[in-house]
């Protein structure tokens, strides 16, 4: 571990709009779990910050990068990412695939790099998902947990688990009693 990274800390980016709808509740599990283990838990709201999307000037791939040239809300959150080495992204299904602030959020960690040499190597990352079809294939889901499991074993991170569930009005994941149980597990593994 780099020496500037905080032990146990992990970092939790919530993709719905809601902020107690199913995915967000999935990820109040994980960091109970986590919580439970030792770790210390900072959760960020994505859909409140001012996230602007990747606008494709590699001004973070050139050499001597100071970062990237977007100047919002992801200046803070990048520094977040690189100091903590546990993140939890929690998303619902839009459309077949992850929420757009979720996809916003992945498409500027691009810029990562500028800030440290191979940020994501050794993060250890949990996925949670919520969908209102009965099916993980039908609904999308399984399309954003492939794109997760690429573009993480692209950059060398390793996803620790998914957790998903079907469960259209926000909150009523809540009465999946195993999932629950399965994503504070989740949380625990991630902290441990
Ligand atoms: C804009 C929008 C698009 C959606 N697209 C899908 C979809 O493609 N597949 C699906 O199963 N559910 C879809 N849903 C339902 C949500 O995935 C479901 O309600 C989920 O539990 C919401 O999670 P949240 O409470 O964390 O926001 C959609 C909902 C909205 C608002």
């Amino acid at each position: 571990m780099a020496d500037n990274k905080e032990s146990r800390k992990v970092l939790v980016l919530l993709g719905s709009p809601r902020k107690k709808g199913n995915s967000a509740i999935l990820a109040g599990q994980i960091i109970m779990g986590a919580e439970s283990a030792g770790a210390e838990v900072e959760t960020i709201f994505l859909h409140e910050k001012k996230i602007a999307p990747c606008q494709s000037c590699y001004a973070c791939q050139k050499k001597d990068s100071k970062g990237c040239a977007i100047d919002d809300d992801m200046q803070p959150i990048f520094q977040k990412l690189i100091k903590t080495d546990s993140w939890v992204i929690a998303s619902p299904v839009y459309w077949f695939t992850m929420s757009a602030q979720t996809k916003l959020f992945m498409d500027r960690c691009f810029a990562l790099s500028a800030y440290q040499k191979n940020p994501f190597a050794g993060k250890r990352i949990a996925i949670a998902m919520s969908y209102g079809d009965t099916d993980p294939f039908t609904s999308g889901c399984v399309n954003a947990l492939r794109t997760f499991q690429d573009a993480f074993r692209y950059v060398g991170s390793k996803i620790v688990g998914v957790v998903y569930g079907s469960a259209l009005e926000a909150g009523e994941i809540d009465s999946n009693t195993a999932l629950m149980k399965t994503a504070e597990e989740l949380g625990k593994k991630l902290a441990g």
